[in-house]
């Protein structure tokens, strides 16, 4: 958070702007970040309306501290520096520190579409002028601060005089994508938006045509599109490999036990599929029938993991007759049989036991390809941008170990077509 709105600040103020809007806020860690340290003026807007009230009651808690930081020692208040880089990992610490000169920070509810900023500024406006909000967005006043003194600057934002910048952190899903396609259809001037959570993503039902448009999550480019397409592949990466984007092989060491207890779900996982393959109870040449979640507790063994995995499957429809009967006809063995599941499921674990180190050795290679899936995830986005005339990078905000998703997407539009690279 810290070095996020500090990079948002540095830009803003590059550009001579102290308007940003930050989508998807969530409990609104940066937007206070950048309100109360750095003194901008924000519009903090999410989905959801918990989350609003949640960001809301974190902001009365920091005016509140503000105020007593303020009445303690006004002349220290003075001192802080908005603008020096942050040094270490740490997140933005609310309620420590002094106080600048702060910014406005309001919070709207609103469901961010690519369509749906105009609808968004116009009920914040109508609210504003009038005192009434529009049907599908609740704003609330500035908490604090002259309101009055924001008026201009909102005229110069609806008349497109003031740069504005974009932001947002861990944008899930969709949202980043709905995020950049805002920014190249507004009058925003500057874009910087981590995404998260790419399995969340919609990707391209179209499998030829690189030209069709698509509002799609991925992929946004025609570049990409063209690419994939020329080479005879699908434009869509599938849900297992937006899963691998996600995830951070850089943090095993630091994460062991957390590590290792995904690896035995998965090792597991692919020792019940060739189980059921073996006992006519799943079929070899197609993807094993999705098991999901069998609760938060880990299981011990590998007999505890596949009897909860079957009894899962057998009150499910994901079998066909045959498959159903004989897994059915195999749990129904009673416990002191020597054909009772447990047993046999141990004797088989028991015999496929040099399995693990292959399952180990694919599992981390596979791995190994999530940083590039995100990679092009997010060239992806950049290309797209590039397409659009506007400058954009990707910026490396810290360590990954720190936190996985270290990459910002910044863009920046020019008067000047940007070139659009390969
Ligand atoms: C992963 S959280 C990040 C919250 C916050 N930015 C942070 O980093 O702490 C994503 C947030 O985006 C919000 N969100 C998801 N889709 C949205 C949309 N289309 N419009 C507005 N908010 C959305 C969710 O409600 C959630 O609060």
């Amino acid at each position: 958070v810290e070095r996020l709105a500090w990079l948002i600040a540095e830009l803003a103020r590059a550009h001579g702007t102290r308007q940003v809007v930050d989508l998807g806020s969530g409990q609104g860690y940066l937007s206070r970040a950048l309100a109360y340290q750095h003194g901008l003026d924000v519009l903090a807007v999410d989905a959801d309306d918990v989350q609003t009230c949640g960001a809301q009651r974190y902001q009365r808690q920091t005016e509140r501290h503000a105020r007593r930081v303020e009445d303690r020692a006004p002349e220290q208040s003075q001192a802080y520096q908005p603008n020096v880089a942050p040094q270490g990992d740490s997140v933005a610490g609310e309620g420590e520190g002094n106080m600048p000169a702060r910014g406005v920070l309001v919070h709207a509810t609103h469901r961010v579409t690519e369509r749906s900023l105009d609808e968004l500024l116009a009920a914040l406006h109508a609210k504003a002028d009038h005192g009434t909000a529009g049907v599908s967005t609740e704003a609330d006043e500035p908490p604090s601060g002259d309101a009055s003194a924001s008026a201009p600057a909102r005229d110069d934002h609806r008349s497109g005089r003031v740069p504005w910048l974009l932001c947002g952190l861990h944008t899930c899903g969709d949202l980043a994508p709905s995020s950049l396609r805002l920014f190249v259809e507004s009058d925003a001037h500057l874009l910087v938006n981590v995404g998260c959570c790419y399995n969340l993503l919609t990707e391209s039902a179209v499998t030829s045509g690189a030209n069709d448009q698509t509002n799609a999550g991925f992929p946004m480019s025609h570049w990409l599109r063209t690419e994939l397409t020329r080479q005879g592949e699908a434009p869509s990466l599938g849900l297992t490999a937006r899963h691998l984007a996600c995830q951070a092989p850089g943090r095993w060491p630091s994460q062991a036990e957390a590590t290792h207890q995904a690896f035995e779900r998965n090792y597991y996982r692919a020792l019940l599929h060739l189980f059921m393959v073996e006992h006519g109870m799943a079929a070899a040449n197609v993807d094993a029938p999705r098991i999901g979640q069998l609760g938060r507790k880990p299981l011990p063994t590998f007999a505890a993991y596949a009897i909860a995995a079957l009894r899962k499957l057998a009150r499910s429809d994901r079998l066909s007759a045959d498959q159903s009967a004989r897994l059915h006809a195999f749990l129904a063995a009673p416990g002191d049989d020597p054909q009772a599941p447990a047993a046999v499921l141990e004797a088989f674990a028991a015999q496929h036991a040099d399995g693990r180190r292959q399952v180990a050795a694919f599992w981390t290679l596979r791995a190994l390809l999530a940083p590039a899936l995100e990679r092009l995830l997010l060239q992806d986005r950049v290309h797209y941008l590039r397409e659009q005339g506007h400058d954009a990078w990707i910026i490396a905000l810290f360590d990954p170990q720190a936190s996985p998703r270290n990459l910002a997407l910044v863009s920046v539009k020019t008067a000047e077509p940007a070139p659009v690279h390969d």
